[in-house]
């Protein structure tokens, strides 16, 4: 599915969230907390968009997907952009063709995992914090980026009106494989609210689990850390 969409998916994203999603992009760099140097795992990287923002801030970002449509446009971007795949604070970005159930690195890579719009579409969502448990050295952090639900009952109401009637029309006047984004409505409407993804979260093996709303919770950050004492496999 994801290969169908590749080829307009960020032009669509933004007319979908009417610009928003750039906004989402540099709150969720702001809850990594970047620093020079820091080794990133962006999980479900897509075109490695929000790969490209985080290495913009010096960290050395691993960009992985197992949707090679999505990694091949991401790489077209970077190329055409010199300056772009090596950040201007010189951090860079890998592309990595990967599972997020079946990580190809060692544990404890990572200072910093994150993934965005992308652990809703994983098959198995805690293997796949168990996952980037494993992969995160001991007090490193997780930030996922999600779509999630309004918490003010007129601005929710709003959106899913917005997200079951208007979404479907504008994705087909954007997106190369409209149909997918029928799935997109129905995914986020099935996906746990605020509380209940904290809980699966600390549930993978996860310590000091919070979120923020963000533009009223239709997008939440949740953060978390790998409890500083954990051992190598206690997932
Ligand atoms: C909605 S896109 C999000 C892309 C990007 N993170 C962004 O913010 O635009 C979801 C991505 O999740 C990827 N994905 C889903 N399941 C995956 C898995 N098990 N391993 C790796 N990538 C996966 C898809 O290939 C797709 O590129």
């Amino acid at each position: 599915m994801f290969d169908g969409v590749a080829r307009r998916y960020d032009i669509t994203n933004t007319v979908l969230s009417a610009g928003r999603d750039s906004g989402w992009r540099m709150a969720t760099a702001d809850a990594l907390d970047l620093r020079p140097g820091l080794r990133v795992l962006d999980l479900a990287a897509g075109t490695a968009t929000s790969a490209q923002a985080f290495a913009s801030r010096g960290a050395m970002v691993v960009a992985c997907d197992f949707s090679l449509g999505m990694l091949r446009v991401g790489r077209q971007r970077l190329q055409r952009r010199p300056g772009t795949a090596v950040g201007a604070g010189g951090g860079a970005v890998t592309l990595v063709a990967g599972d997020g159930l079946a990580l190809p690195f060692p544990d404890a890579s990572f200072d910093r995992v994150t993934i965005s719009f992308g652990l809703r579409n994983v098959v198995d969502v805690d293997a796949c914090l168990a996952e980037l448990a494993r992969v995160t050295r001991p007090g490193g952090r997780l930030v996922v980026c999600e779509f999630s639900r309004p918490t003010w009952a007129p601005w929710r109401t709003v959106y899913l009106e917005y997200l079951m009637r208007a979404l479907p029309g504008l994705a087909r006047a954007v997106s190369s494989s409209p149909g997918s984004y029928v799935y997109l409505a129905e995914s986020i409407r099935a996906w746990p609210d605020q509380p209940a993804l904290a809980t699966r979260i600390a549930g993978a093996g996860w310590t000091g689990v919070g979120w923020r709303n963000l533009t009223g919770g239709i997008v939440a950050l949740h953060r978390a850390v790998r409890p500083p004492g954990a051992g190598a496999r206690d997932h």
